[in-house]
């Protein structure tokens, strides 16, 4: 039988599971409750999202402390995969009754229908927008979301420009990938994960892509490997002298963050 740790144990039993059961080996157990807490939320999750992790919640904490002096913010979280980031961001946004418009965007339509499933749980489903058409026309006047199937900005209104761009995208460096534990390589979605050959492919595409859709100020919160340190994260940055980067570490100590502001107008 498998042998749990007293986390786990306390994870299955807090949402019923019996963990005296059988269960396949190596299965994270949030893909056997189907939940994951995430800020205080319980999310749910399938083998269609990555499982969000605690040290991800501190782009919510940076987003806030970013939104606090404005009280009014437009934002996007791509990648959003269960909503993680974005529902969080805009549930925490709605309790300290700011206003807020948002578009959550990933590659992966299942990963989409699941963000939507969190949202409802959130009871955020009532501003949520059907159409992208109504999303630009609102988004001065209400709160509201919109979830869109996009790859990075493709799919994104070339006119609608964030104070906010939130990100964590893959960013395993493929050689990696064959190193990391069977919970997470053999149930995780790859395209979760793969960050291609040094970690920043779409980090890279998706910074070559943000001036265009940034106001000036604005700024995007990228998770990112703790390899990609200022030497290595620099020199990726396209057009590096008009941005001001801030490298921030998790709660171990580790680089995990890059803040990125928008100095001046750029194309
Ligand atoms: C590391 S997961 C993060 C999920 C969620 N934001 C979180 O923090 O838990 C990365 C997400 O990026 C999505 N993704 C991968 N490639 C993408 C692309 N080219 N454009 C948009 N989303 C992409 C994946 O489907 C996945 O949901």
């Amino acid at each position: 039988m498998r042998k749990f740790t007293a986390r786990e144990i306390n994870h299955l039993v807090k949402h019923g599971f019996d963990p005296h059961a059988e269960y396949p080996a190596e299965i994270p157990i949030e893909y056997i409750t189907n939940k994951v807490e995430f800020f205080e939320f319980d999310f749910f999750v399938d083998s269609n999202v990555l499982i969000p992790r605690p040290e991800t919640e501190q782009i919510v904490q940076l987003a806030l402390k970013f939104a606090s002096d404005r009280k009014k913010v437009t934002f996007c979280d791509i990648g959003t995969g269960s909503g993680a980031i974005g529902l969080t961001f805009a549930s925490e946004l709605q309790k300290r009754k700011f206003q807020f418009s948002g578009i959550l965007s990933d590659s992966s339509q299942n990963a989409l229908q699941i963000t939507a499933q969190n949202a409802k749980s959130l009871n955020l489903n009532k501003i949520v927008e059907t159409s992208i058409d109504q999303f630009v026309q609102n988004s001065e006047s209400n709160s509201q979301l919109f979830f869109l199937k996009s790859d990075l900005f493709k799919k994104y209104p070339k006119r609608i420009v964030f104070d906010l761009i939130l990100a964590n995208l893959p960013y395993i460096p493929s050689p990696r990938m064959k190193n990391l534990q069977k919970s997470v390589k053999d149930f995780e979605p790859k395209k979760a994960l793969d960050g291609g050959k040094d970690g920043l492919d779409l980090i890279r595409k998706l910074l070559k892509q943000a001036p265009k859709f940034l106001k000036n100020e604005g700024i995007i919160i990228l998770e990112v490997d703790d390899t990609h340190t200022k030497e290595v994260f620099g020199s990726q940055i396209p057009n590096y002298a008009n941005w001001n980067l801030q490298a921030l570490q998790d709660e171990n100590g580790k680089q995990r963050f890059w803040k990125l502001t928008k100095k001046v107008s750029q194309n």
